[in-house]
């Protein structure tokens, strides 16, 4: 039984009937001009709620409220795109602390990042004291692994475990837990977006989620719930490095049909 229920007030309900042709579920129907739950059950998504012009309709059982959208924000598609090009995998970073405030910002993208089947199923790590001690840990392990790798590939023989290999130092390190890996990559992404407008710099460390996925050892220091599997770990810092051009990048294949 899901612990959160679509409630609809009936004194505010004009059965306009915009709350039903939006739901994805066909779960609202309107009898006698007025708006009712087909089922109990449904996928809480809450879209019946934020299209609802009289207020009729809520989502009970959430942490936070739905906030009434004042103002149409949109963001200009040159700068989004300057932004994405632009973008670079940071390995050089300054030993400055980021803002507590900052941190929870990149949080909250992620918290805030939309899921497949509105699962809701993305849950953090921060490693902060515990940061070099789990990174030893993955170290190790690589170092066990490195003679296997090394036989299939020149890059890897030629790259070398130093103590940071993964998290090259910098001073925070988020690790991203979920059920469905598409939908904690989707919270990464958003998160690198909001640290780099706070001007910090990010590494994807897929070698680090590779290494903690294969260890019982770190996953259990991780905390990682039974269900969950690590889908990225961000490496997070203010970038002692300054790109002066962009990525170079395939040209596009497409096909349009
Ligand atoms: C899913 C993913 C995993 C990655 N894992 C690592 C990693 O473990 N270590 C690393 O140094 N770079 C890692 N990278 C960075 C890529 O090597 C980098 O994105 C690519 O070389 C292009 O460079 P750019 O990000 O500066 O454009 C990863 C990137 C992605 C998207």
């Amino acid at each position: 039984m899901s612990q959160h229920k679509v409630m609809i007030d009936t004194d505010k309900c004009v059965g306009c009937g915009i709350c039903a042709k939006t739901c994805v579920a066909h779960n609202i129907a309107i009898n006698d001009k007025k708006a009712e739950t087909v089922l109990d059950d449904c996928l809480m998504c809450g879209q019946c709620a934020a299209v609802c012009p009289k207020e009729a309709v809520s989502v009970s059982g959430y942490d936070d409220k739905q906030i009434k959208k004042e103002e149409n924000i949109r963001l200009n598609p040159d700068d989004v795109l300057e932004v994405i090009r632009f973008r670079r995998s940071v390995r050089q970073f300054k030993q400055e602390k980021i803002p507590r405030e900052i941190i929870e910002q990149i949080l909250e993208a992620g918290r805030l990042t939309h899921t497949a089947k509105n699962m809701q199923d993305v849950s953090f790590v921060v490693l902060d004291q515990e940061k070099d001690r789990i990174e030893q840990m993955a170290v190790s392990l690589f170092k066990k692994m490195k003679p296997f790798a090394d036989l299939f590939s020149p890059m890897a023989k030629n790259n070398k475990i130093t103590d940071h290999f993964f998290f090259f130092n910098a001073p925070v390190v988020i690790v991203i837990l979920a059920e469905n890996k598409t939908n904690g990559i989707l919270a990464a992404q958003n998160m690198e977006f909001v640290a780099e407008a706070h001007g910090l710099g990010v590494l994807f460390s897929g070698y680090f989620t590779t290494a903690a996925n294969a260890s019982r050892k770190i996953k259990n220091s991780l905390e990682v719930p039974r269900g969950k599997s690590i889908a990225m770990t961000l490496v997070i810092g203010y970038p002692d490095v300054k790109f002066l051009r962009s990525a170079p990048r395939k040209k596009l294949d497409v096909t349009y049909m």
